[in-house]
């Protein structure tokens, strides 16, 4: 049996997550595995905190040096947020020699070159299974399994935080804030939830799934993002009628002018798999080569499921696999300059959310410009008018280049016919 010593810097959500399942099955990991997990150092901003689970004979330090500078520790477990102090924290267990196990999505997938190049310099790997989809294996999955594909599109529900709003907004008529509060309650959500509900956790994790399906450097500005923070009860009950259920969806789309990459909420038809995906669920769907469609769903936040992927990771690391398949395959090492395409060029059906004055001419407006921009018009409905005059016009299109509809939707924002910005969504 091999004793394997192990640091952890961050003791938050994710950290107490990784504490307790260490306190439970280092037993079983050592039967599994023939490694004994010992996790001997704790760094944290705040030690004197009484936890859930105790880190038993764990020594726990506010000093980044209880970790680097002990030549026992060989793998050390990074759960810090944010990519200024993290960033520092994580540079200093490579610069110290040691392999480094993270769940920041927002560290690999901005600063991923230079902290990988870092990495190969003092000869450590960072493993990342914990940053995308929490609990499920996505990142062994393109790594390994499906490895001899090449993947022509990922479409993924990758936030828990958006998903399980979104969920209960349909399913319990639940405000949008009172679900937002129940998610950061219930440790799904990022430290400042602005990042999931924005689009941006989502887009971070898109870009490192692209990184590894694309093999390419994949700068963020190149993921067109949306969030979820427009929708309204009205959109998510209109979506029902359409037989479709909303979705922030991320898609990575090899098409034949480039690699199409976005973020934002969509139309899934009920009866495609995203769609039955909910609550704090994440679902990974990729069209391949070879292996054809596969999808992966399970839970992608909260401590356990987290922890989970971060423990996968360490096993791997310290029984010195990780270092065999991600550095023979170069992951974040290099990759060529990948063509990017925007997604105008897409053809879907669409809905629209005009919020107008309830006055003379404004439909006509609307139905002005829809035409000049080749919208076909399947359906259109407007409700009463509200107290303050405002009404809102909703109108589902047949499929049409969604840039066509854009421009509509632009031009009739910009011309003062619109009190709001429109909401506009494409279909799946
Ligand atoms: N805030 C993230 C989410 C946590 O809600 O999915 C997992 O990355």
């Amino acid at each position: 049996m091999q004793r394997k010593a192990i640091g952890l810097i961050g003791w938050g959500t994710v950290g107490g997550g990784v504490v307790e399942i260490l306190s439970r099955d280092r037993g079983l990991f050592a039967e599994r595995c023939a490694i004994d997990l010992d996790l001997t150092t704790i760094v944290t901003r705040d030690p004197g905190r009484v936890r859930e689970h105790s880190a038993g004979s764990a020594r726990i330090s506010n000093d980044i040096s209880a970790i680097t500078n002990d030549p026992d520790i060989g793998v050390v477990v990074h759960l810090v947020g944010g990519t200024t102090e993290a960033k520092d924290l994580l540079a200093a267990c490579l610069k110290a020699g040691k392999h480094v196990v993270t769940a920041n999505k927002a560290l690999i997938a901005v600063h991923g070159d230079e902290l990988f190049a870092l990495a190969a310099q003092h000869r450590v790997g960072i493993a990342f299974e914990a940053a995308v989809a929490g609990g499920i294996p996505i990142i062994a999955a393109l790594r390994d399994g499906l490895v001899a594909n090449r993947i022509h599109a990922i479409s993924a529900i990758l936030n828990g935080t958006c998903n399980f709003i979104l969920t209960k907004m349909e399913q319990e008529n639940w405000g949008y804030d009172a679900a937002l509060a129940e998610a950061q309650r219930l440790g799904y959500a990022e430290a400042d939830p602005t990042l999931d509900v924005d689009g941006t956790d989502t887009a971070h994790k898109l870009a490192i799934l692209a990184r590894i399906a694309f093999n390419g450097r994949i700068p963020l500005a190149k993921v067109r993002t949306q969030g979820i923070q427009q929708l309204t009860a009205q959109d998510i009950a209109s979506a029902r009628t359409m037989g479709a259920r909303i979705k922030l969806l991320a898609v990575a789309r090899q098409r034949e002018s480039g690699l199409e990459l976005r973020v934002a909420p969509t139309l899934v038809p009920l009866d495609h798999p995203l769609a039955a995906v909910n609550k704090n669920a994440n679902g990974i769907a990729i069209e391949s080569s070879s292996a054809g469609p596969t999808l992966l769903t399970g839970l992608g936040a909260g401590a356990l499921p987290t922890a989970s992927a971060v423990l996968a990771d360490v096993i791997d690391v310290v029984s010195g696999r990780y270092q065999a398949t991600a550095g023979a395959f170069r992951f974040f090492h290099g990759g060529s300059d990948l063509a990017f395409v925007a997604e105008i060029d897409e053809v879907t059906a669409t809905y629209a959310r005009f919020v107008v004055a309830d006055k003379p001419g404004v439909l006509a407006g609307v139905a002005t410009a829809l035409s000049k921009h080749g919208a076909n018009v399947l359906s259109i409905h407007q409700g009463q008018a509200d107290p303050a005059g405002r009404a809102t016009i909703e109108v589902v299109t047949h499929p049409l280049r969604l840039g066509s509809m854009q421009a509509a939707v632009n031009e009739i924002d910009r011309s003062g016919l619109t009190i709001t910005t429109t909401t506009l969504l494409r279909r799946l």
